[in-house]
């Protein structure tokens, strides 16, 4: 398994890893009924490449993307971004969301990111696992537009350096 930043031509590896991801799982990215289809608006956001506003770290298993996970902010110098992550159902519960996000949080940190931001739907318990695991269970969210809403200080949160970038498949 290879953990790498995000490189200009990444987005062809996520259409690629569509076949891999479950309409629910879209479905829980996106905050949308997907139909089991990566939505063609975020394909064009990706395919914009790194960014100030915008950035990602990615999983690769022998060539195939498995997962990745991204920030985004508006506008670009803000300290405050909106992370994501999607990680392809066969690779889901192997410790890869956890990894993607130290090893993003690091780069968001070194771009001046000073709060990370998260929606999530409230029945969602994967995703509330994963904060709750990466976090602690100190961490309340609040309840905006439906769904529920994490911001975390990244300097009260005890992220760890990424020191690999290859794990045990
Ligand atoms: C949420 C998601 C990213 C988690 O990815 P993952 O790689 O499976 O997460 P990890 O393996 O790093 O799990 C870390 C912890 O999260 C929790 N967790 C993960 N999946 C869980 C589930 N289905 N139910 C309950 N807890 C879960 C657990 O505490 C887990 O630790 P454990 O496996 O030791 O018990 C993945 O399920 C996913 O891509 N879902 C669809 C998209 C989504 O909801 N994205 C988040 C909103 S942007």
């Amino acid at each position: 398994m290879l953990i790498r930043p995000w490189r200009t031509g990444d987005e062809h590896l996520v259409a690629g890893a569509e076949r891999h991801l479950s309409a629910h799982s879209i479905d829980r990215r996106f905050l949308v009924g997907s139909g089991g289809r990566l939505p063609v608006f975020y394909l064009r956001h990706i395919a914009a490449g790194p960014r100030p506003e915008w950035d990602a770290q990615v999983a690769l298993d022998g060539g195939e993307l498995c997962g990745w996970a991204e920030y985004g902010r508006c506008p670009a110098g803000s300290t405050a971004a909106d992370l994501a992550v999607l990680v392809a159902d066969p690779w889901q519960r192997t410790g890869l969301a956890t990894v993607l996000i130290r090893a993003l949080v690091h780069r968001m940190v070194a771009a001046g990111v000073r709060t990370i931001q998260a929606d999530v739907s409230g029945g969602n318990a994967a995703s509330k696992g994963l904060i709750r695991a990466l976090v602690g269970p100190g961490w309340s969210p609040t309840y905006e537009d439906g769904l529920l809403h994490y911001a975390f200080d990244l300097a009260a949160v005890p992220f760890e350096p990424a020191t690999a970038s290859l794990l045990p498949r």
